[in-house]
C-alpha cells in the first residue's frame, strides 16, 4: 500500500512539474520571433494595378471579409461602401481571441507606417511586421508578386481611419498552442511572378487554393490548429454557430461527385448563385464579396473544380444540430 501511494505522489510530483514547465515554456514562446525574408514588392501608383488590387482586395480575396471595422458590419451585409479600419469580429478560440488589424493608411492605428516589404512578408511568409507569427487565418503565401504588388499598391490608396483594434489577448492554452504549435506558412513553391486572369482551370486551381480561400473553407480543419484534416474541397464542419441551442455550420462539398453540391448544377445556375449573395444568415462565405467576382473568375473555378478528384462525402443541411 505505500509503495502505491508513494508511485502516486511521485507521479503527481513529475506530472506538476512537467505542466509548469510547459506553461513557462509556453509563456516565454508565444511571441517569439521568426526570420523571414522582406519580397522584393514595392506599391506601384499606376491606376490599372491599383484597380487590380482593389478588386483583388474587395472582391477576389475578400480581405474585406475580416478588415472591416464593427460597426459597419450592416454596411458590409447591404453591399455598401465600408472601411478597412479592422477588428471586425473577433477570431475567438478557446486559447483567447484574435482581432483583425486595421489595415487603413492611417500612421498610428493602421499601417500607414508599415514599409512594403514589411506588409508583403506578412502575406507571404506569415511573420507580422513585428516578427511575431500571423495565425494561420489569411491564406495569400502563393500570391503572384504582381497580384501581391496590386494589394499593396491598392491598400496605399486607401484613406487614414483613425481606429484603434485591440490586442490580441490568449490565455495559457492559447499560447501553448501559439509555441508550440503554430508555425509562419510559407508558399508551397516559388511563387509565380504573374499569373494573367483566364478561364482555365490551372486560372481556377490559383484562385481556389491560393487566393479566394475556397480550398480553406470546403476543406475539414482542425479547430484549434487550422490543420487540413479532410479531404480537398469535399466540405465539412466548420465552426459552432453563436447562440443556443448549439448549431454547426457546414461547408458545401465542391467536388464533381454525385453527392458534391455542384453535381446537377449549369455554369449559369453557378454564376447566378455567386451573383445573388448570401442565402444563408449564419453562413461565413464571404457573398458579398464574391457576389463581385467576374464572369473570367467565375469560369476558371468552374473548370478547376470538374478537374479535382470526386470525393463521397454527403454534408446534409449547412446548419445542423449539435447531438449531444
Ligand atoms: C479570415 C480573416 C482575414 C482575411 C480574409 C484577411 N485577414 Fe488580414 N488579418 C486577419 C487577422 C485575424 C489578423 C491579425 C492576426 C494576428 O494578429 O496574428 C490580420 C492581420 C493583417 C495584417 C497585419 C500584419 C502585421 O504585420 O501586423 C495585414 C497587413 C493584413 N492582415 C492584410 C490583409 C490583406 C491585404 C488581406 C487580403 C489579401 C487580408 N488581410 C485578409 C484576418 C484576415
Ligand atoms: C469563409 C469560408 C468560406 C469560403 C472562403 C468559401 N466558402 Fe463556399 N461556403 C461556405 C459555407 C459555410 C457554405 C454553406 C452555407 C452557404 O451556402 O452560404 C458554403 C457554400 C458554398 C456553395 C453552395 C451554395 C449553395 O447555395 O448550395 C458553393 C457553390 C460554394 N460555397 C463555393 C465556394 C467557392 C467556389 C469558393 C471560393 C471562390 C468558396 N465557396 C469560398 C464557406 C466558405
Amino acid at each position: 500500500m505505500k509503495i502505491v501511494l508513494r508511485i502516486l505522489k511521485w507521479t503527481a510530483i513529475v506530472l506538476i512539474v512537467l505542466f509548469a514547465g510547459l506553461a513557462i515554456a509556453a509563456n516565454m514562446m508565444y511571441d517569439r520571433k521568426y526570420d523571414a525574408p522582406y519580397p522584393d514588392i514595392k506599391a506601384s501608383s499606376d491606376s490599372a494595378i491599383i484597380a487590380h488590387g482593389q478588386h483583388l482586395v474587395l472582391s477576389t480575396a475578400h480581405c474585406a471579409e475580416c478588415h472591416f471595422k464593427p460597426d459597419d458590419s450592416t454596411k458590409v451585409k447591404n453591399g455598401e461602401d465600408f472601411q478597412l479600419a479592422g477588428g471586425g469580429f473577433p477570431f475567438l478560440f478557446p486559447g483567447g481571441a484574435f482581432y483583425s488589424r486595421n489595415i487603413s493608411s492611417d500612421k498610428e492605428t493602421g499601417i500607414g507606417n508599415l514599409k512594403d516589404g514589411e506588409i508583403a512578408r506578412a502575406l507571404r511568409y506569415g511573420v507580422k511586421h513585428d516578427g511575431t507569427v500571423l495565425i494561420p487565418a489569411m491564406e495569400y503565401q502563393n500570391l503572384s508578386d504582381e497580384d501581391l504588388t496590386a494589394i499593396i499598391s491598392y491598400l496605399r490608396t486607401i484613406p487614414a481611419v483613425s481606429h484603434k483594434v485591440p490586442d490580441n489577448d490568449f490565455n495559457l492554452f492559447g499560447k501553448a498552442i501559439l509555441a508550440f504549435l503554430i508555425r509562419p506558412e510559407s508558399p508551397v513553391k516559388t511563387p509565380p511572378a504573374k499569373m494573367t486572369p483566364d478561364t482555365t482551370a490551372q486560372y481556377g486551381e490559383y484562385l481556389a487554393r491560393f487566393v479566394s480561400g475556397c480550398r480553406s473553407c470546403h476543406t475539414e480543419r482542425n479547430p484549434n490548429t487550422g490543420a487540413y484534416i479532410g479531404e480537398e474541397l469535399a466540405g465539412g464542419p466548420f465552426e459552432q454557430v453563436k447562440g443556443d441551442p448549439p448549431r454547426m455550420l457546414y461547408t458545401a462539398n465542391l467536388t464533381p461527385d454525385p453527392t458534391g453540391v455542384l453535381h446537377d448544377w449549369t455554369f449559369e445556375k453557378f454564376r447566378d448563385r455567386f451573383h445573388q449573395g448570401t442565402s444563408i444568415p449564419e453562413s461565413v462565405m464571404p457573398w458579398f464579396a464574391f457576389k463581385k467576382l467576374n464572369d473570367t473568375e467565375l469560369m476558371a473555378l468552374w473548370k478547376y473544380l470538374h478537374t479535382i478528384k470526386p470525393v463521397h462525402h454527403d454534408v446534409g443541411a449547412y446548419v445542423q444540430l449539435i447531438k449531444k
